[in-house]
């Protein structure tokens, strides 16, 4: 298998074909993915709440996100990986976004980015693109905006739908290789879809996007707080890894570990 590349996305579009995306912060879950044959990693600014301890993803700058980009770019043979810009490195000014993604491009070795926004960011878009770094767009419920979208709340309802769909079409027309949609109505991300040349990636935006995308540590259950509604639980690492340290704990307790096999005569 080659490194998976912006165009071969584009392709599985065309042919109808589904595809995966999860998050990536560090080596193991890197190359655990891309055996796995996932195509696309996403080194998010999810990294916040994930490996920072954040409660948002409002604090995480570049020079945090950079080497864990360094690092599952190291450890991912053939998948896409692609960096988040976070919050305050790209919305001054095109020329800033420009900056932040030649950081992640250079010193990540980051092979796109990511930015949020719909229209308004369209000139950010433009110019990253025309630099040749390849632009994911993130429209629909955008974290790093929280504060002014009032909260986490479901994007896109009723007459609201058309207001997406112009942030669509217009990330589509600055060049954007796919847009991520986040908790919107199924029924407008399925519009989208439908209406986009490029892929949508969806995440809690129902069942009718080209790819789904997760964040891992939700969906292997490394995280055991609360999560969302549209999070599908596919292990209990958390759980897991809990029981060994625990077992381990124990062991040295009790004086069972180690044995006479791990020990040198
Ligand atoms: O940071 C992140 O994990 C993301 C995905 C949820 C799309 O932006
Ligand atoms: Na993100």
């Amino acid at each position: 298998r080659k490194r998976v590349r912006v165009h071969h996305l584009q392709q599985l579009k065309e042919r109808g074909e589904a595809w995966p995306m999860l998050t990536s912060y560090d080596m193991y879950s890197a190359k655990i993915f891309d055996e796995a044959g996932i195509p696309v990693l996403l080194v998010g600014d999810s990294a916040a709440n994930n490996v920072y301890g954040y409660e948002s993803s409002l604090p995480v700058t570049v020079d945090e996100l950079l080497p864990l980009t360094r690092a599952v770019t190291r450890s991912a043979e053939h998948a896409l990986v692609v960096a988040d810009l976070p919050f305050g490195s790209y919305q001054a000014s095109p020329e800033q976004a420009l900056t932040t993604a030649t950081r992640f491009m250079k010193e990540g070795r980051a092979h796109a980015v990511k930015l949020e926004g719909g229209r308004r960011f369209a000139p950010q878009i433009e110019a990253l693109v025309s630099a040749g770094v390849p632009v994911m767009a993130h429209i629909g419920f955008t974290p790093q905006h929280e504060h002014g979208l009032g909260g986490y709340r479901v994007q896109a309802r009723g007459d609201q739908a058309e207001q997406l769909l112009e942030d669509a079409r217009a990330v589509q027309e600055a060049g954007a290789f796919a847009v991520v949609l986040e908790m919107v109505t199924a029924e407008a991300a399925k519009q989208v879809t439908h209406e986009l040349r490029i892929p949508t990636v969806g995440i809690g935006a129902g069942p009718d996007t080209d790819a789904q995308v997760l964040v891992w540590t939700d969906m292997a259950g490394m995280n055991t707080g609360r999560t969302a509604k549209f999070v599908k639980k596919y292990a209990d690492l958390g759980g897991i890894l809990g029981d060994a340290a625990t077992r381990f704990a124990q062991d040295v307790r009790d004086g069972h570990f180690p044995a006479s096999e791990h020990s040198f005569h």
